[in-house]
């Protein structure tokens, strides 16, 4: 008598489970397609602020750690942008260095916001 009530119990228990798993991971198995909006991709609003937190602790200012390459001023990252590396290493293509050096890639929306910068001609804007 004792086990069958414990045993109802854990099935409803599990069946809610199920129910608010389900519910409350929506957005992440459905994600909404216009998660991603590049427009007013520019360098000073998106590009510098997203390189100067992902990047310019090794390839900013007088650091060392981004083996001479600088990503902290238009003139520096137009550079990058125009011999390819700078998409190259972030989308992590053959033949670049797949960076941020050391941890995961970008989100792919930051990638997106970047080569949208870059396709549109790597403006000072
Ligand atoms: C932990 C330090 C570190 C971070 C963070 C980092 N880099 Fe680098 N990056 C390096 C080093 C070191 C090299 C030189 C690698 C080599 O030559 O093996 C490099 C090289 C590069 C190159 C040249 C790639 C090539 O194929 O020649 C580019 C472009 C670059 N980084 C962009 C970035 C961007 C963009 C970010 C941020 C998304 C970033 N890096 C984050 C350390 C870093």
């Amino acid at each position: 008598m004792k086990y069958k009530f414990l045993l109802v119990l854990m099935m409803g228990l599990a069946v809610l489970s199920f129910s608010s798993c389900y519910y409350d991971k929506a957005d992440i198995v459905y994600p909404p397609s216009t998660a991603c909006d590049t427009t007013g991709a520019t360098f000073s609003a998106k590009v510098l602020p997203l390189l100067n937190s992902k990047c310019n602790l090794c390839h900013g200012g007088t650091a060392a750690a981004g083996a001479g390459i600088k990503l902290d001023t238009y003139a520096a990252v137009k550079i990058q942008a125009g011999n390819g590396k700078l998409v190259g290493s972030i989308a992590h293509t053959a033949g670049f260095k797949p960076m941020p050096q050391g941890t995961p890639q970008l989100p792919a929306c930051e990638i997106a916001v970047i080569k949208a910068w870059v396709n549109a001609g790597a403006l000072n804007n």
